[in-house]
């Protein structure tokens, strides 16, 4: 484990074993180690020219630190940094700037190391961050360190291999997440789901031993006798998806424990607004299910009924995502909530579109859009938006059923549009929504400087969002 401790103190007081990280103004090439005399080692290295690094580049700076000290086997090392030499930074406040170097020096120290059998010898586990002196910035301290745990506790959940994260044990590791914090916690199962008349959630997981269920996490923050409506977060937590009968090619099948990443991410990120005291009433609901293969797995042309008593024919059962969120959708209205935001690795089709560098934001509210997009380039998990015109509609119009789950010609031309409009007929009337395709960030890539595997997005994001909106 990591330990993260802030200090008021300049380096050159701290103790010996810290290898006493100076960051210059050289480029990014040039780093060395200096052993002195006194048993001190300072490590030099260039981030680029500070009156140049902005939010996006400082963050990466960040990661950088850390990815050298990995690779020199530095097990403590300490660094100071001021928000004054960094005049494109000043903006955004002491505060940020100090939970950000937080959140990135321990985001890229993470690495999902329960499944090796030899532990490495040596690993970064002690950071010392000096001068940190201001009220904001010891603010900033608490805060990055309660939104780097959790981000990165939602990681290792959604790392888990599908053989031991079933939709069950999801739960369980969700009830883990919440001990300690004000979060209530509910896991229905497919009893329940089946009073509430949940056909479409409970049509993706009939074809596994594994029971399907709706994960509640419900933080009362805005305290006793507070009518003010919650925010609701809905995550996707397909445990595994093979794809189902439409079963995936196996070059896309294998990294598909990840297709709960949405789940873990709104679980974990209530779970921070608790332990932050964030004093709104904030709600996140994960249907959660396995898209498996058997002889009582749904079929492609199997119609189903969604709990709102929209009917859905299934023409793809790998478009299966959009059809457990819909009953999540459809239960949120229970919280008459204030805004709602749903989180899912939904479509392939939103990394042909983006790429891997941003998820894709779709809803019909440009405010709440511009809010999203804005906190996204603070928080790091960048977001580019997509339509969700009324044109879109006809493609889903079924001649057996209500709705198609995919297009009713087959064609994958606006894919994650299509999962964005599928999921419109099932989102709360005159509620502020946004659908987030985060099937981009699922995976890291190696420009993120982030071990492999889940990236935490968009937990950051999400936090700020419950922090402002
Ligand atoms: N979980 C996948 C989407 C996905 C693909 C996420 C790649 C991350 C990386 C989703 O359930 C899915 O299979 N979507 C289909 C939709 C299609 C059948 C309309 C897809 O993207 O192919
Ligand atoms: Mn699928
Ligand atoms: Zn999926």
């Amino acid at each position: 484990m990591l330990q993260i401790s802030a200090s008021g103190k300049g380096v050159t007081e701290s103790p010996k074993k810290y290898t006493r990280f100076i960051i210059t103004n050289e480029s990014t090439t040039s780093h060395r180690f200096i052993e002195h005399e006194d048993g001190t080692t300072t490590y030099k290295t260039g981030i680029g020219k500070w009156d140049k690094i902005d939010a996006r580049s400082f963050r990466t700076a960040i990661r950088g630190l850390v990815q050298a000290a990995k690779g020199h086997e530095v097990e403590a090392f300490v660094l100071e940094l001021q928000l004054a030499d960094f005049p494109k930074l000043a903006p955004y406040g002491e505060a940020w700037f100090v939970s950000t170097i937080v959140e990135n020096l321990a985001l890229a120290t993470y690495e999902f190391t329960h499944y090796k059998s030899k532990a490495k010898k040596k690993l970064l586990r002690d950071i010392l961050l000096c001068g940190v002196t201001t009220k904001e910035a010891k603010a900033g301290f608490v805060r990055g360190t309660i939104v780097a745990d959790y981000t990165n506790r939602a990681r290792d959940i959604a790392n888990t291999p599908g053989c031991d994260l079933s939709p069950q044990q999801f739960g369980d590791a969700a009830k883990q997440l919440m001990q300690g914090t004000k979060v209530n916690l509910k896991v229905l199962g497919e009893k329940e789901l089946t009073k509430l008349k949940m056909g479409a959630l409970l049509a993706v997981g009939q074809g596994t031993k594994s029971e399907s269920k709706l994960i509640i996490a419900e933080y009362w923050g805005g305290g006793k006798g507070s009518k003010e409506l919650p925010l609701v977060l809905i995550g996707k937590g397909i445990t595994y998806d093979t794809g189902g009968l439409n079963v995936k090619p196996s070059g896309s099948m294998h990294d598909m424990h990840l297709d709960m990443s949405g789940g873990s991410a709104v679980l974990a990120a209530v779970a921070a607004a608790a332990e932050l005291g964030i004093k709104k009433n904030i709600i996140a609901l994960v249907p959660s299910a396995e898209n498996a293969i058997s002889d009582t797995a749904m079929r492609a042309g199997d119609i189903v009924t969604a709990m709102n008593g929209t009917t859905i024919e299934v023409l793809h059962t790998d478009a299966e995502g959009r059809m457990v969120l819909a009953d999540a959708l459809t239960y949120s209205e229970r919280y008459n909530p204030r805004a709602i935001i749903d989180v899912a690795t939904l479509t392939g089709a939103a990394l042909v579109a983006l790429g891997q560098h941003a998820s894709a934001v779709m809803t019909k509210n440009t405010e709440l859009e511009a809010t999203l997009r804005t906190l996204g380039e603070e928080s790091g998990d960048l977001l580019w938006p997509l339509p969700l015109w009324d044109e879109y509609k006809q493609h889903l119009k079924s001649y057996r059923a209500d709705i198609s789950n995919i297009a009713t010609n087959f064609s994958r031309f606006g894919g994650s549009i299509e999962g964005g409009t599928f999921l419109s007929h099932f989102a709360p009337k005159n509620v502020p929504w946004a659908h987030l395709d985060i099937a981009p960030r699922m995976d890291s890539i190696p420009s993120d400087k982030l071990a492999k595997g889940a990236t935490g997005e968009p937990v950051r994001l999400l936090i700020k969002f419950l922090e402002t909106y």
